[in-house]
């Protein structure tokens, strides 16, 4: 199994890839951290707390990172994802507190515990990765790969030019890319690709468990979000994609390209500018970046993993 850390800002579509990480013998969850960005950083933390008690993984560490990002003005996506972060369905209370040590203090902790490499799953803005790097540059080593949902090859959706975890943190972004550290990125391109269709739903209404209930009553909320706020007719599911391409390499194609996020544009800050066409010949090509979803093949892997949760 792949050993993970997924730092996430839960936000519904966290919230099913943190479900789709613990279902998956593929993946060894080892912590989840969490930053401010879809809600405020203990908005974010409960949350993920609250996650964790629902697919009975309640020895998962979770533990807070970042309430801000490294430079400029705070933004949050309460305006997709409700007060909470996580509106809809009424959760249980959370059965425990964080990890007091911080993200950063357990994200070094799992590196320096694991005897292979790790996996840096990131799901939110890119702070707590570029502190880590910051505090413990000897770390850049211990992980095999970052794999993140941000920017895109085309349009944004926080602004029209730029992804809202790209936005959020465009520095921190910036930071990890200058560590040269193997780097997929799963855009929005991607991304809405993987729509919760009505198809999808009804088949999460049909599990006769918690798991599948509450997940059918998360996409209905962030469904109405995306309706009211970007007019599409289902919510695109952005952050299990990462996970499922590391537990099925097939579901997502790729191609090798030049990535920079903006960091000074008027307009245009947090945009990822992705080199699809060699137009910058002198600059390496430093990442991968997700192209194609394979979405009934994601969708029925996203379900059965949900279902196979929800009945342990
Ligand atoms: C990203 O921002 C958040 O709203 C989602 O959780 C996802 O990570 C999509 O732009
Ligand atoms: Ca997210």
């Amino acid at each position: 199994a792949t050993p993970v850390i997924i730092d996430c800002d839960p936000g519904h579509d966290d919230a099913v890839a943190i479900l789709l990480a613990v279902a998956s013998p593929e993946i060894d969850l080892r912590a989840v951290t969490t930053c401010f960005g879809n809600c405020a950083l203990e908005d974010a933390t409960r949350n993920a707390i609250q996650i964790l008690d629902l697919a009975g993984a309640a020895d998962i560490p979770v533990a807070a990172g970042a309430a801000g990002p490294l430079a400029g003005a705070q933004a949050l996506g309460n305006y997709v994802h409700g007060t909470s972060g996580l509106d809809g369905p009424e959760l249980p209370a959370p059965s425990r507190e964080p990890d007091p040590r911080g993200a950063v203090a357990l994200m070094a902790s799992v590196l320096d515990a694991a005897e292979e490499g790790v996996t840096l799953v990131v799901t939110g803005p890119m702070t707590n990765a570029a502190q880590l790097f910051r505090d413990r540059p000897d770390l850049v080593g211990r992980v095999t790969e970052i794999v993140f949902m941000g920017g895109s090859t085309e349009r944004g959706n926080h602004t029209p030019s730029a992804e809202f975890n790209t936005f959020a943190d465009p520095e921190a972004l910036d930071e990890v890319l200058r560590t040269g550290l193997p780097l997929r990125m799963v855009g929005l391109n991607l991304t809405h690709q993987a729509l919760a269709t009505r198809e999808v739903v009804d088949r999460m209404v049909a599990m006769p468990h918690a798991v599948g209930q509450t997940c059918a009553a998360w996409m209905g909320f962030f469904g109405d979000s995306y309706h009211r706020v970007w007019e599409f007719d289902a919510p695109p599911v952005h952050d299990p994609c990462t996970v499922a391409a590391l537990i099925d390499p097939g579901v997502i194609v790729w191609r090798e390209a030049f990535l920079a996020v903006e960091l000074d544009g008027r307009w245009t800050r947090g945009e990822t500018v992705v080199d699809l066409h060699g137009r910058y010949p002198e600059e390496p090509r430093n990442a991968r970046v997700a192209m194609t979803l394979d979405a009934p093949r994601f969708w029925d892997l996203v379900l059965d993993a949900l279902d196979r949760l929800g009945a342990r």
